[in-house]
């Protein structure tokens, strides 16, 4: 199936023959305890999970679909996308060892690097967003164990080269994990490009309802993918039945809402790139965008996430945006069905080295509105801010 375009390997897992009749989505099977006929039988494997910690059928779908699709030997299922990125580092570092990341890295995940692994002997260094592959593997020393990838990077979204630095990597023996949520897995194959694990939060466009949490570890390497299956063994997580059926329901149409969401999120970047209350739009598929090179290079979709850099402002006058809003909720996430609007200058202050903005730093996510409709909103929006400018 593997010549199949993903719309349809995504479909068709559901349809295949030789399972007798049955609904065309598995059963949700909420269990911890699974019956044996016999005593002989109960630690048979080949029968099927003996625990209900074990996945059960709607998990064991939305894995095989998601291994197949990220081009993996195997994908795991952890409670949210932050422990997709927690637990392979968790079992691929060891105390004395080091991380490199993004500056721009996901908040809560930089909060793991310096809490959770500071206090087990394994430190974190950050280089600047966007650098360029030579600055990043300059900034390696001979105890960074892996490179952590976040690309583009949360909030200001910069664009790294990740084919080359995996390459350089691998070749130097540091181990690379991407944070792919941006690309749902479809607009770029990270395994693909030579990145050893590739992570998404499922709670974004796999989901795409906003109604579940959930990440998902892919791997290529079978010795590496048999340290991240121990990991999540020895730590007992598994995801609720549920949460794996709705997943499973939200792959299916992954591949059109992914596509659907980005042409709207670029007719809103580019009405917001020409206003003058705008400095600048920070979304790599927008022609001119810092990073639209690299992707255009290499991906073949986009995220609906972008940021908008305001022509100075405050943050009384973005609030007043934000309240006049009546179309973008105002929440953190993303990937989801509606729009969605942040006011993110405050989390830059988090970084070791804040950028310096033109002003006001707001994060659009654009759903699945008439995108007509979400520029008249944000008209109104921009007319708040005026008045409170
Ligand atoms: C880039 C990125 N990675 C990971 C996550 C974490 O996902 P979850 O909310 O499922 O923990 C998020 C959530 O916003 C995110 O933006």
């Amino acid at each position: 199936m593997a010549d199949r375009s993903d719309r349809t390997r995504l479909i068709a897992s559901a349809t295949r023959r030789g399972l007798g009749r049955r609904p065309v989505s598995p059963p949700v099977e909420r269990a911890s305890t699974l019956l044996n006929d016999a005593p002989g039988a109960m630690r048979d494997e080949s029968a099927g999970p003996v625990y209900g910690i074990e996945d059960l059928s709607a998990a064991r779908e939305l894995r095989a679909a998601l291994a197949d699709l990220e081009g993996g030997a195997d994908a795991w299922l952890v409670p949210s996308g932050l422990a997709a990125v927690t637990v392979p580092l968790t079992a691929l570092l060891r105390p004395g060892d080091s991380v490199l990341a993004t500056d721009a890295l996901y908040g809560p995940s930089r909060r793991f690097l310096n809490r959770h692994l500071k206090a087990r002997g394994i430190d974190s260094a950050f280089h600047a967003p966007g650098a360029g592959v030579d600055d990043i593997l300059a900034a390696l020393t001979d105890r960074t164990r892996l490179l952590l990838i976040e690309s583009p990077a949360s909030l200001t979204f910069e664009m790294l080269d990740v084919p080359a630095l995996a390459a350089a990597c691998r070749a130097r023996g540091v181990l690379t994990v991407m944070d792919n949520t941006w690309a749902a897995g479809l607009a770029f194959r990270p395994l693909t490009h030579g990145v050893d694990v590739s992570v998404q939060a499922v709670t974004k466009y796999v989901g795409g309802h906003s109604d579940l949490l959930m990440g998902s570890i892919a791997v290529a390497d079978p010795a590496v993918a048999r340290q991240i299956g121990e990991t999540i063994e020895d730590l007992g997580w598994r995801v609720s039945p549920d949460d794996a059926w709705l997943a499973l329901r939200g792959l299916r149409t992954l591949p059109l809402r992914y596509a659907e969401q980005a042409r709207s999120a670029l007719s809103v970047a580019e009405w917001l790139q020409t206003r003058p209350e705008v400095a600048e739009v920070l979304y790599p598929a927008l022609p001119g965008a810092p990073g639209h090179d690299l992707w255009g290079r290499d991906y073949a979709g986009a995220a609906s996430i972008f940021g908008v850099v305001m022509r100075g402002g405050s943050e009384t006058a973005a609030h007043a945006l934000m309240s006049t809003l009546e179309l973008f909720g105002l929440g953190y996430s993303w990937g989801g069905f509606e729009s969605l609007i942040t006011h993110e200058t405050g989390q830059l202050a988090f970084r070791r080295s804040p950028p310096t903005l033109a002003g006001e730093l707001l994060r659009l996510h654009v759903g699945l509105e008439d995108p007509a409709d979400l520029i008249a909103d944000l008209e109104r929006g921009l007319a708040a801010w005026r008045a409170a400018s």
